[in-house]
């Protein structure tokens, strides 16, 4: 029986895939990939050699799944005439419940369901986990130990995941807002684009990388490069006033909001 199997061959599965075999414990021969499109059946085969890539389930200690949140449904039923051990999926607003219903009520099958988001695909990952009703203490180590392997992985109770989606999950399109704009005000400051956008990058990945690093938080960093009648302050004065600290905090909420909808 195969020790990981994915239903849904797609980026979030690929990113997995690749993470995992970084790993020098874990060979090609222990995943499968199950994926409905040829196409991407083929680069996945040429991308791992050695991982089995298929378009049928079948039995597996593991099954992770991979398929956009519309597809979960008929994807789990998919697999319920074989054996499972545990169920660990990662579509963005479904529930535990609904995952345990559609693989048949009566089995015992234990449900972990996670929000990654798209560092994933470089290892750099913020994921949240939570476990449904009957996954026990091992099965979350389980989830953290195959997800750790892209990133850093919290628990959560199943009732904050909308505002993990909020955070997390949509977080990397608001920094990459935040890039494009930066990029846009070095040119528009007379910085070549190619020189703005290194400088853009690097400034978000410094950053990033001392506030992970340090033992201050976020505030104290910035009070730090905040001289008194300096050009930060000025700066700020102006992020302030036109409420880009407020404009987040509405973003991140309306993101909850729309996962709650969606799901
Ligand atoms: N990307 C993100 O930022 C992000 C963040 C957090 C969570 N997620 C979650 O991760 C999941 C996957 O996202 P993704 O970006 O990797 O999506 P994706 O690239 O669209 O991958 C999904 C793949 O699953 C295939 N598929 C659909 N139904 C299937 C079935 N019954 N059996 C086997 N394969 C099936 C799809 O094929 P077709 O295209 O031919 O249908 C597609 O290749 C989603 O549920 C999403 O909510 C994504």
């Amino acid at each position: 029986m195969v020790t990981l199997q994915f239903i849904g061959g797609g980026r979030m599965a690929e990113a997995l895939v690749a993470g995992l075999l970084a790993d020098a414990r874990r060979a090609p021969g222990d995943l499968r990939v199950v994926e409905v499109s040829e196409q991407r059946r083929a680069y996945l085969a040429g991308e791992f050699p050695g991982l089995e890539v298929a378009s049928e389930v079948s039995d597996c200690e593991g099954l992770v799944v991979a398929t956009k949140p519309d597809a979960v449904v008929e994807a789990l039923r998919a697999a319920g005439s074989h054996r499972v051990g545990r169920v660990l999926s990662i579509a963005a607003g479904v529930a535990t419940a609904t995952i345990e219903a559609a693989l048949g009520g009566g089995r015992d099958v234990a449900v972990i369901r996670a929000m990654p988001n798209t560092p994933a695909l470089v290892g750099r990952g913020a994921t949240a986990i939570c476990g449904g009703s009957s996954a026990a203490e091992e099965d979350l180590e389980w989830a953290e130990a195959l997800l750790g392997a892209v990133g850093v992985v919290e628990r959560v109770p199943e009732s904050l995941m909308d505002a993990v989606t909020g955070l997390s999950g949509s977080g990397p399109a608001y920094v990459f807002l935040v890039a494009e704009a930066l990029v846009e005000a070095g040119v528009l400051n007379g910085l070549p684009r190619d020189t703005a956008t290194r400088l853009a990058t690097q400034t978000l990945l410094g950053a990033a990388t001392l506030l992970s690093r340090s033992d201050q938080g976020a505030e104290e960093l910035r009070a730090m490069v905040t001289s008194p009648g300096g050009t930060t302050a000025e700066a700020l004065s102006v992020l302030e006033d036109r409420g880009v600290r407020s404009a987040f905090m509405a973003a991140v909420s309306a993101a909850a909001r729309r996962s709650a909808e969606l799901g």
